[in-house]
């Protein structure tokens, strides 16, 4: 008996304690390699703000996982993929990992944002290896380059929420150069509606949309993808002084630019353009002066 209640004590302290860096696990403050992954924004033991490089060699020392991945767009069904939960890395090197939310950064300044319900439904994967191999041996990616040197996958991706016509859609980066550990409110906060909208609202429902989709390319501040070149407030002046073609942008966007590289949202419907031009509306600086309207 009282060895079983021993046993359950050491379970319990090993479910508890935080499972830090082990000794074997160094994070670098220069990169040594072009396979090393970058690591910023709150982490354990270190100034805020600085950067530190992880070594390939010691993320596959980290508890690992292996999937067999039928739903994941860039390499084909059926990839064995293998790699390191968003989750785990976040509990080895976040600061508060239970509230931190992990953005992914791809070599084009395209970025992805994991807010913590996202990992708990979704359980997404640093991946190290496509069927067993390095990156040298991936397949490239949709445009030729190469997947690597890190990219994000899940076991298998069911949506979990609809707003109007966009679904929860995967968040899956490829060329993952850098993961930051942020606080949400500061990092969310930088497109929050300024004025706070009734849950039902336009302006609400085109909030949680551009916060999944536009904002991996474009940026407010600091935050957000820079891929697009264009501001949160870029895009805002559009909406407001030429909604068709905001529209036309994320709704076909080579009708507007022959050789368009943001990418066209067809299945979205006349409501969801409309909740997106009244939320963008909202970053317009004729939104912001007095007397202007800050929602239609
Ligand atoms: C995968 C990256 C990506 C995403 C996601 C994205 N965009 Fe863009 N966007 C771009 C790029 C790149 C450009 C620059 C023009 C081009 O090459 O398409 C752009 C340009 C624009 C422009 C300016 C067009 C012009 O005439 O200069 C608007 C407006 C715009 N995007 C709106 C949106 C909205 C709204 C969303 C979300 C519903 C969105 N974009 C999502 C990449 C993206």
């Amino acid at each position: 008996m009282l060895r079983v209640f021993a046993l359950l004590l050491v379970a319990a302290f090993a479910l508890a304690a935080p499972p830090a860096p082990g000794p074997q696990f160094v994070l670098h403050a220069e990169r040594a390699s072009q396979d090393d992954l970058e690591l910023g924004g709150e982490l354990i033991g270190v100034p805020a703000g600085e950067t530190r490089y992880a070594r390939y060699e010691d993320l596959l020392r980290l508890p690992q996982e292996t999937h067999t991945v039928s739903d994941d767009t860039n390499f084909p069904h059926g990839t064995q993929v293998t790699g390191v939960p968003l989750d785990e890395l976040a509990r080895r090197f976040a600061v508060n990992s239970n509230e931190a939310l992990v953005v992914a950064i791809a070599d084009d300044k395209y970025r992805a944002n994991y807010p913590r319900d996202y990992i708990a439904d979704h359980h997404p994967l640093l991946v190290l290896r496509l069927n067993g191999k390095p990156r040298e041996g991936w397949p490239p990616s949709e445009v030729g380059g190469p997947l690597g040197p890190y990219l994000i996958s899940h076991p298998v991706f069911k949506p979990s929420f609809k707003v109007l016509s966009h679904e929860d859609e995967p968040q899956i980066p490829y060329g993952v150069v850098r993961i930051e550990f942020r606080r949400e409110s500061i990092v969310f906060g930088a497109i929050r509606p300024r004025i706070a909208p009734d849950p039902s609202s336009q302006v609400a429902q085109g909030y949680i949309i551009a916060r999944q989709d536009c904002f991996r390319c474009h940026n407010s501040g600091a935050e957000g993808g820079t891929k697009a070149g264009r501001s949160w407030m870029q895009v805002g002046e559009m909406a407001m002084n030429d909604p068709l073609r905001f529209r036309a942008m994320i709704h076909d966007p080579k009708s507007v630019l022959p050789d368009a590289k943001s990418p066209a949202q067809p299945d979205y419907d006349n409501a969801t353009l409309d909740a997106l031009t009244a939320y963008f509306r909202t970053f317009s600086h004729l939104a912001s002066r007095p007397g202007g309207k800050p929602t239609p």
